[in-house]
């Protein structure tokens, strides 16, 4: 009797070990997928095992992370409600190697410590369906005792499960590469102002009263809409993440409060750090704009909140979430060239843009004199543009109450 299950060293999945164990029986292994988490997964295994898990995996899914997802979801420039996704597409990478795992260790079931009123769960469920269909899947949240953070705490402190946390700071939250998450506790409330200028609350970036009174400009080279370098440096979009992170977070870029729809039908109140991120989006937003023509970049846009959809909702393996991104893929072939940005108390201002695929042509939009646009052209085209709307207005003359 084996179970996989997905761990993270925080409350829930800590708890869940021991309650595992006491309620099925089971030989329990613990699988972290270190998603750029970064000092989460410190001391992790130590205190998997000490808690009773048989085995930690811990696996690097970092660059896959960042190549396979975020990279073809910036890209598409999906957002959800302004959501930066950070959690929605690490969820269905993990579930894919949790699924790898309990495979080849021959186990009955996979367990996650997602609350039953959330999309993590759904998230999961989605991919671990996509890929072993016949597994058993066990989620306490829906059944348990424990269920609220009070309980789990108590519950953690009679077992001897060491926690980081206390009251005050036990906020629910999700940390990667991309970005961190808050949600819980006095954020509960929208009427409460996020206490961004408390100290400790953000980790990743600073909040913009706190940023430095002159601006950092940073220089970012995309090619085929993947960025391969800042400031000249050469670097992997893993690296180029992590430098974001650290001048977006610097300048207090990228910070979000919003109320959003879950997918499980409730608003949700959030805070999220997606320093790098922002500044990516926005870096290849701009690149966009010289670079595709006005049909592919309008219909670009609609399929956006598709994308963005499809990845908040968990559906990342369905084939139309790979059919989309094939899509985008071959708008990207264009996407090279240089964005300049300058970042300044939480604002990301354009300075400038290049490409050498630019369709962006000073001749045609000139005020000054040119030798390539006929403005006579102008007369003809407007006069049959609006050729339905004059035809409407003659016969608004002709018939009474049209
Ligand atoms: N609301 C966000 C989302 O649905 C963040 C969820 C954070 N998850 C967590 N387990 N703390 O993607
Ligand atoms: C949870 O409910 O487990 C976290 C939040 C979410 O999944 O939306």
């Amino acid at each position: 009797n084996k179970i996989v299950l997905a761990y993270s060293g925080g409350l829930d999945t800590s708890v869940l070990i021991p309650w595992l164990k006491e309620n099925y029986g089971a030989e329990i292994i613990a699988v972290s997928g270190n998603v750029g988490q970064g000092t989460e997964l410190d001391g992790l295994e130590e205190k998997a095992l000490k808690t009773g898990a048989s085995k930690l995996y811990i696996e690097d899914l970092t660059d896959e992370f960042v190549n396979d997802y975020v990279i073809p979801t910036m890209q598409a420039g999906a957002t959800y409600e302004q959501y930066l996704l950070g959690t929605s597409f690490a969820r269905p990478i993990i579930a894919k190697r949790i699924v790898e795992i309990a495979k080849k260790e021959g186990a009955d079931a996979i367990c996650h410590g997602c609350t039953g009123k959330g999309n993590d769960q759904v998230r999961f469920e989605l991919a671990i369906q996509a890929f072993a269909p016949e597994i058993d899947i066990i989620a306490p949240w829906r059944f348990w005792e424990l269920n609220s953070r009070e309980k789990e705490i108590a519950y953690a402190e009679a077992h001897n499960i060491p926690l980081k946390i206390n009251k005050e700071t036990n906020y629910s939250k999700d940390k990667n590469l991309w970005h961190l998450s808050h949600e819980g506790l006095d954020l509960e409330d929208p009427a409460n102002e996020a206490p961004i200028n408390k100290p400790g609350f953000l980790e990743m970036s600073v909040s913009p009263e706190q940023a430095p009174d002159v601006p950092t400009n940073v220089t970012i080279h995309f090619e085929k809409g993947v960025p391969t370098s800042v400031d000249g440096v050469e670097m992997t979009p893993t690296q180029i993440i992590e430098k974001l992170n650290e001048v977006g977070g610097a300048n207090g870029c990228g910070i979000l409060d919003i109320v959003e729809n879950r997918l499980v039908g409730m608003k949700s109140r959030g805070v999220y750090e997606t320093p790098g991120g922002t500044v990516l989006y926005k870096a290849h937003e701009k690149l966009e704009e010289i670079t595709l023509d006005k049909e592919t970049q309008h219909y670009k846009q609609s399929l956006a909140l598709k994308f963005a959809d499809l990845v908040y909702n968990g559906q990342w393996y369905t084939p139309l979430r790979k059919a989309m991104t094939a899509f985008v893929t071959s708008t990207q072939e264009t996407v090279t060239g240089d964005v300049t940005l300058k970042l300044y108390k939480g604002n990301i201002i354009p300075v400038s843009v290049t490409s050498p695929y630019s369709l962006y042509s000073a001749g045609m939009a000139t005020f000054d004199e040119d030798d390539c646009y006929d403005q006579s052209d102008s007369a003809g085209f407007i006069h049959l543009f609006g050729l339905p709307l004059k035809v409407r207005a003659l016969k608004a003359k002709e018939v009474e109450d049209f």
